[in-house]
């Protein structure tokens, strides 16, 4: 029930799977995807920020023999870009976490899956070896540790910490699109699924009758709520209170790679490596939590200048295009995350979708690099940019 090959061929570029996500969804879905906190403001800003840098190319240069794959971590990939991390995935596509992770695979690139997510962490891991897993600390440590081991006996090697959502943000527009946690049956929400039959039966029944009610898999080291279920809120658990030696504990604890996520100042930076992290995400969270914060292409060169040498620096939060990827890489990130278009990919498209996703930006990446005059994304550096205005 999702977008067959032939009909792949119609997608041009990323934000074309935007569009027909919007048709395929039913309106609170797609709401909450697309949506961020209170007026948006970091969600265009995030966008906003690509064009107030203009490229400066080289040429006659001899590109023929240019690649786009870069190492992370020790691991080589076909290019300098993965998929962020996105909960309750499984909603929008059928066993989404595992065509996202799965995709990633094919197309060698990295792929961080959600603790928000409805599907086991172990069915990911089994399928999709390389993942990584994002986690939200859990409020309590014997939580924290529990949830740690969990996730290092699973197998996975480098865990991401979300650190930007100190509280649940105020997503006004998911209220006013009809989306809730809990998901509460309605005469609207009906509609919506008898107006959306293809996402109804080939993702919702299918995950029904297949899989039984979605629940929240991997906040904790057990099995959390149903999505359905009014436990939900409780599920995730009070954050105000965790601080740096939370962070700490789970360095003591975790011997894979560690990642911070949702870094916008290089102070917190700067303290990340100290407290051992392996690399930094900078991000305002796409701009769902905090609105009006820095837009992440704002904050980096400050960030690289911080901890650059020391540490891997990525970034995410408004990728569309390669070109994105390339001015981000010029101003000193190691590696570039890319949320929503993906699961837009997965919803429409499922594995085929995702794949052709990364192939999208892949090519535009490779292409971009021609025309900068640049054979490996290690080339890539402010002299390649101008900052207007
Ligand atoms: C997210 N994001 C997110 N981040 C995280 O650390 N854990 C999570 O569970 C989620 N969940 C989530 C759900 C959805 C639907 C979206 C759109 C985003 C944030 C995500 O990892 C990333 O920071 C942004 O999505 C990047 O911005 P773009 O590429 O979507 O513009």
């Amino acid at each position: 029930m999702q977008a067959n090959a032939r009909d792949l061929h119609n997608y041009l570029c990323l934000d074309d799977f935007e569009k027909a996500a919007g048709r395929h969804l039913p309106r609170p879905l797609f709401g909450y995807v697309a949506g961020a906190s209170e007026t948006g403001a970091s969600l265009s800003h995030n966008r906003e920020e690509f064009a107030k840098y203009a490229f400066r190319p080289r040429v006659l240069r001899d590109v023929s023999q240019r690649s786009t794959r870069t190492t992370l971590f020790g691991e080589s990939y076909s290019a300098p870009f993965g998929i962020a991390p996105m909960g309750i995935s499984a909603l929008m596509a059928y066993r989404g976490d595992l065509a996202l992770a799965q995709g990633a695979i094919r197309a060698e690139i990295p792929m961080i899956m959600s603790g928000s997510s409805l599907i086991r962490l172990e069915d990911v891991i089994a399928t999709a070896p390389s993942t990584w897993f994002q986690a939200y600390l859990p409020g309590e440590p014997e939580r924290i540790d529990a949830l740690v081991d969990r996730v290092a006996e699973a197998g996975f090697k480098t865990l991401v910490l979300t650190v930007d959502t100190a509280a649940l943000a105020n997503r006004e527009n998911n209220i006013r699109a009809g989306f809730s946690t809990p998901l509460r049956p309605s005469l609207a929400l009906a509609w919506q699924g008898i107006t959306h039959p293809r996402w109804t039966v080939g993702t919702f029944m299918r995950t029904l009758l297949q899989h039984g009610v979605p629940h929240f898999e991997n906040s904790y080291a057990t099995r959390g709520a149903p999505i359905v279920s009014s436990n939900v809120m409780r599920d995730f658990g009070r954050k105000d209170h965790l601080n740096w030696t939370h962070l700490e504990r789970i360095r003591s604890r975790w011997a894979g790679k560690l990642v911070v996520k949702g870094i916008l100042h290089p102070e917190d930076a700067a303290r990340s490596q100290a407290v051992g992290a392996d690399g930094v995400i900078v991000s305002n969270h796409g701009g769902r939590q905090l609105d009006g914060a820095l837009s992440p292409l704002a904050a980096l060169p400050a960030i690289v200048d911080q901890v650059g040498e020391r540490m891997p620096v990525m970034v995410d939060g408004g990728f569309r295009r390669g070109t994105d990827v390339m001015k981000a890489l010029a101003l000193g990130a190691r590696f570039v995350f890319v949320g929503r278009p993906f699961l837009y990919a997965a919803s429409v498209g499922g594995l085929p979708g995702v794949m052709k996703a990364a192939e999208l930006l892949h090519t535009e990446l490779y292409r971009n690099m021609a025309l900068l005059g640049i054979s490996t994304v290690d080339e890539l550096t402010g002299d390649y940019l101008v900052r207007l205005r």
